[in-house]
């Protein structure tokens, strides 16, 4: 199959319409990352979502709406529902909900309920505007690939998979939307995005976080989102986060990537720019700035595919505190480190030793 790559215009939010109502994919920009839609009431179409993702199908999708209209025939809405689509529709909130029958079990993986988000971004709007659909969509990576952030990125994962992709330049957020939980008494974030913990708190009172964020699934630890349980944003290099104070973070980091060079590796470090100079010689990557860090979430997969670009087989990272927008980050720079941790001073008291 042919995919063509296009600047968005009304005649392709109508290509993209016909697509759809024939089944078939389209990739668009959402402001967080790239989606891979398909009709979210055709069960055969959402099928191919899986096929061109290579995505376990226990893995359910959000559904994406342009009005609140929308939402009537999908789900029963919880009672804080509302509030939260008041503070943060359209925009990066997913909510998961319970859903009615006419919600294909290939959408929701058979659960009884279903996440739907409504974007801000003004390409997926008028594209949800002119299909008058509701549209599924994840992310348009293959599984265990970075969410793509620009079109180049949904290209090389998805060249000759899908007949459209609409280009609408880099994302705004870079990181996927926040998922939410209020089909329990207490709100949950099930995996933290844009609209942070915070945000939520202000307008809902206590929001909890579900625990396999920072960590791995413990033995026999049922997911709440089965997204959880995959090894998403996997780079094909071994991460490792090391943490600690500052001047031990910057010393073990010079020393990893010393010892991982000496050991034949191609190796780099993934550091803010605040200590940039401090690693003068030392093979970096910017992952932004402290001062600001929605651009470490804006540039975080970008990095991680250049990383594979570069055929790193070694990676040395700081951490950021898990506040704000820092517990997405590290939500996402901890998975694609598989959670391997660690402290800066174990590794200058073993300075020397071989690469951890
Ligand atoms: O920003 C985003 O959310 C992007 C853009 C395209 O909208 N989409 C996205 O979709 O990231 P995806 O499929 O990559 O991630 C969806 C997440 C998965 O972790 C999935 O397990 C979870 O949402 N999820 C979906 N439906 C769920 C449900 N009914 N219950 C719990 N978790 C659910
Ligand atoms: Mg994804």
């Amino acid at each position: 199959m042919e995919t063509l790559l296009r600047l968005p215009s009304p005649e392709i939010y109508a290509k993209a319409a016909a697509l759809y109502r024939a089944g078939e994919l389209v990739a668009f920009p959402t402001e967080t990352v790239y989606g891979l839609g398909a009709n979210a009431l055709d069960a055969e179409a959402v099928g191919r979502i899986f096929a061109a993702k290579g995505r376990p199908n226990d893995n359910p999708l959000i559904v994406h709406i342009a009005h609140r209209d929308q939402l009537d025939p999908l789900v029963r809405l919880p009672a804080l529902a509302t509030a939260l689509m008041d503070a943060f529709w359209p925009g990066p909130l997913t909510l998961i909900m319970p859903r009615t029958d006419l919600v294909p079990d290939a959408v929701t993986a058979g659960l009884d309920t279903v996440a739907v988000r409504m974007p801000s971004h003004p390409i997926a709007r008028a594209m949800l505007e002119a299909c008058r659909l509701p549209i599924a969509a994840p992310s348009a990576n293959r599984s265990g690939r970075p969410s793509p952030t620009t079109a180049a990125h949904v290209l090389e994962d998805m060249n000759g998979l899908i007949p459209l992709i609409i280009d609408g330049g880099p994302c705004e957020v870079g990181l996927e939307s926040t998922v939410l939980d209020i089909t329990q008494e207490r709100p949950c974030i099930l995996r933290p995005g844009g609209v942070t913990r915070e945000m939520l708190e202000a307008v809902i009172g206590p929001v909890e976080v579900a625990g396999s964020v920072l960590r791995p699934l413990r033995e026999g630890e049922v997911a709440r989102s089965p997204g959880m349980r995959y090894r998403h944003y996997a780079p094909k290099g071994e991460i490792t986060l090391v943490r600690g104070g500052e001047a031990d973070v910057i010393r073990a980091l010079r020393l990893c990537w010393e010892a991982a060079e000496a050991a034949g590796e191609n190796s780099c470090v993934l550091c803010f720019e605040e200590h940039a100079a401090a690693l003068a010689g030392v093979r970096c990557h910017s992952l932004g700035t402290l001062s600001q860090p929605e651009s470490i979430a804006n540039r975080l997969f970008d990095v991680l595919r250049q990383l594979d670009t570069e055929g790193m087989t070694r990676v040395y990272s700081e951490v950021m505190p898990a506040d704000g927008i820092g517990l997405a980050v590290m939500n996402r720079l901890g998975r694609a480190a598989a959670f391997r941790t660690v402290e800066a001073a174990d590794v200058i008291a073993r300075r020397g030793a071989a690469p951890v």
